[in-house]
């Protein structure tokens, strides 16, 4: 399932990140989100301003029952279906106005991963089916559109994998395939006096399916014989201020050919730089980016004419 021509699936959390002990506060861009996880385990997903006098539910707690319970004047809201449930004080033959009422947005849970659509009654999307035990939240002072404009054209700004360089040079240019961005890139293990000489030997690759609305990245690390290295999955999200956000979870093959290879099973090899090199960025020509922003609008219109 793809994302263009509706309301987007955003990967806003890890599953270890919502917990019912704590709301957290998340955002897609300037909406402000509060999630948490009810009685029953369920993720639940409520704008992050109380309907009362809109202070942010995230400074809340989670009740007993499930329910979110508003910090300043303490009303609780159901996850579920975003409906107050209480006011302390009320009398029992009082009732709620239905003015009061917390908009509530889907949610789906899998692989580790938490999604939310701002579409409450939004199709569940696909299932995320692969279990990756390394896992990571950062924030880069990048907005969306040129966070994930940097992952095209160099992902090495803006990641690392442990003893990887990716190059300039792509064995595949940017196309699409099944409604995703594809690409991949040769890359080679790095010497351990850098710069090195050029060399004309890629022994590996980075193959890169993108959502072109989201900018939500599997990559997957292979060598020639297309051993799968280590795979990733990197979903960047605009938060407020100009921020992206970004969820990643990952794994390391279980072949891993060569004394190189067999380093990323060391700990945690992959990362998301926080603090991208401005120097280059700003001299950084937009390549795939550009072909990724034309292949985007194909794919949009294309999207609304079959609407
Ligand atoms: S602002 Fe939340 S209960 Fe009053």
């Amino acid at each position: 399932m793809t994302n263009h021509g509706k309301a987007p699936w955003w990967i806003l959390a890890r599953s270890e990140e919502v917990t019912g002990k704590k709301p957290l506060s998340v955002d897609i861009g300037d909406q402000p989100i509060v999630m948490w996880r009810d009685n029953q385990g369920v993720v639940r997903a409520l704008e992050d301003r109380c309907p009362h006098r809109r202070a942010p539910l995230s400074l809340g707690c989670i009740r007993d029952n499930g329910w979110i319970q508003c910090g300043y004047h303490g009303w609780s809201y159901d996850g579920a279906t975003g409906r107050l449930t209480e006011i302390p004080n009320m009398k029992d033959d009082q009732r709620f106005p239905p003015l009061y009422k917390a908009e509530r947005f889907a949610v789906a849970e899998s692989g580790g991963l938490v999604q939310v659509s701002l579409d409450p009654d939004a199709a569940l999307p696909p299932p995320i089916e692969t279990a990756m035990p390394l896992s990571g939240t950062a924030h880069v002072a990048l907005d969306h559109t040129q966070y994930v404009a940097a992952l095209y054209d160099d992902p090495g700004l803006v990641l690392g994998i442990r003893g990887v360089r990716f190059t300039p040079y792509l064995m595949s240019e940017l196309h699409e395939e099944d409604g995703k961005l594809v690409m991949e890139r040769s890359c080679q293990w790095t010497r351990l006096h850098w710069p090195a000489p050029f060399s004309p030997d890629f022994p590996i690759t980075v193959l890169t399916r993108s959502d072109p609305v989201t900018g939500e990245t599997e990559l997957t690390l292979r060598d020639t014989d297309f051993n799968q290295l280590l795979s990733a999955v990197v979903a960047p999200v605009p938060a407020a201020r100009g921020v992206t956000a970004i969820r990643w979870r990952c794994r390391v093959g279980s072949t891993l050919p060569g004394f190189r290879a067999r380093l990323l099973a060391l700990g945690t090899p992959f990362r998301i730089r926080e603090t991208i090199d401005a120097a280059a960025l700003r001299t950084l020509k937009p390549s795939a980016s550009r072909h990724g922003e034309e292949l985007r609008a194909v794919l949009t219109e294309a999207s609304a004419t079959a609407a």
